[in-house]
């Protein structure tokens, strides 16, 4: 799939941007605080519906302005499909598909993107939230409906944590809300499961392509895989940690409290791994991620690099930039050519950003 058009509406500092995109390789330049990121983060949005940076749409409404809207022509199996997200700050956001408004759950299928930035890299620095987060949002460009189970799931444990803030406890109301948790926590875990072993082929495959001399491997922290007895074991430790959550006044026990766990040579490779190891596993990662989009949906997603092959010495920018063949159309934020050789500018469109315009 390729994305051809780029149309931003007061977007950030982006007031009123058109981008023509219909490249397979694109490089977005400018010096900090220009409007790089926030182009990315637009397509990323126009994809996911979602931010890294914030998850209030409102933050992207260029300040003083009272709406922002986000437009894209999509060529996907010899089709164009137009896509819209508007939002206003008075109303809810409008998505537009080929100009018809639809649901975001028919929306989010549409456009894939795998986003790569300097922030992922401290991906197993970061916290089990992060791991997550990086997890369930891989699984959406694959399973779209797992967003869906995720809010559901959130707001039955946000309505536990209230029961469990009360002086009294409602038993019979704590039990529904256990049985709900075990029903839908045991999905997103199995989901969860069923990703990370398919991811698993593809990025053991890509850690040794860039170093060979370790084991690469990795495990969801809730180590059950059937889907019948993933519930059956959330219950039984919601029964048994019952008195616990009480005590705590919170839920101490589903997926919301899970890890992905790391590992090198059997080491824990948030612990025990260098700097450089830990960048190559997301690396790895990340190009596992565009393989597996590639095996289930038939298309490649879109690559989107924000300011990443900076921070990857030599031997990682060249296997990167080697990975990314000429079927995954990518978009590169840099501040500026240095780190390309001329091989790779002959075949790439440049922009360069300037206060949240294109200047060329
Ligand atoms: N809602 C908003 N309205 C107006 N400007 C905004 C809004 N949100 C962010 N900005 C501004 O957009 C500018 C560009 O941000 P962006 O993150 O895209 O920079 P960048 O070009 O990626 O820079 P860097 O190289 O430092 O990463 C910043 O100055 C920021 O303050
Ligand atoms: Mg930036």
């Amino acid at each position: 799939m390729k994305l051809t058009r780029l149309k931003l509406k007061n977007y950030r500092n982006c007031t009123d941007v058109e981008l023509d995109l219909n490249h397979n390789k694109i490089i977005i330049i400018g010096k900090n605080a220009q409007g790089k990121t926030n182009i990315l983060e637009s397509i990323y949005f126009l994809s996911t519906l979602k931010s890294p940076r914030t998850s209030n749409i409102k933050d992207f409404v260029q300040f003083e302005k009272d709406y922002f809207s986000v437009e894209g022509v999509l060529y996907k199996s010899d089709t164009e499909i137009d896509l819209a997200v508007e939002y206003n700050l008075n109303k809810t956001k409008t998505l537009r598909l080929n100009g018809l408004k639809t649901t975001s759950k028919n929306y989010k299928s549409t456009l894939n993107t795998v986003l790569f930035s300097t922030q992922d890299l401290l991906l197993l620095r970061g916290t089990p939230q992060d791991r997550r987060d990086w997890l369930d949002n891989a699984i959406s460009q694959i399973y779209p409906a797992h967003d869906e189970r995720l809010s559901k799931y959130n707001k039955i444990r946000i309505q536990k944590n209230n029961l469990l803030k009360e002086p009294e406890i409602n038993n019979a109301l704590l039990d529904v809300f256990n049985d709900q948790i075990a029903i839908v926590g045991a999905n997103i875990i199995f989901v969860r499961q069923k990703f990370l072993k398919e991811l698993k082929h593809f990025a053991i495959q890509k850690y040794s392509a860039i170093s060979d001399s370790e084991v690469f491997d990795f495990q969801y922290s809730f180590p059950y895989f059937e889907l019948d007895e993933i519930s059956e074991k959330l219950k039984e430790e919601l029964h048994s940690r019952r008195s616990e959550e009480i005590a705590r006044h919170q839920s101490c026990v589903g997926p919301h409290r899970d890890d992905v766990i790391f590992t090198l040579n059997n080491a824990d490779a948030t612990k025990f791994s260098s700097q450089g190891q830990q960048r190559t596993i997301v690396l790895a990662l990340k190009l596992a991620e565009i393989e597996l989009i590639i095996q289930k949906n038939g298309y490649s997603p879109i690559l989107l690099l924000d300011d990443v092959l900076a921070e990857l010495d030599d031997l990682r920018q060249n296997y990167l930039i080697k990975s990314i063949s000429n079927t995954t159309q990518t978009i590169i934020t840099s501040v500026d050519t240095l780190l390309f050789d001329d091989d790779f500018l002959q075949n790439v469109k440049i922009y360069n950003v300037f206060a949240g315009k294109i200047a060329n």
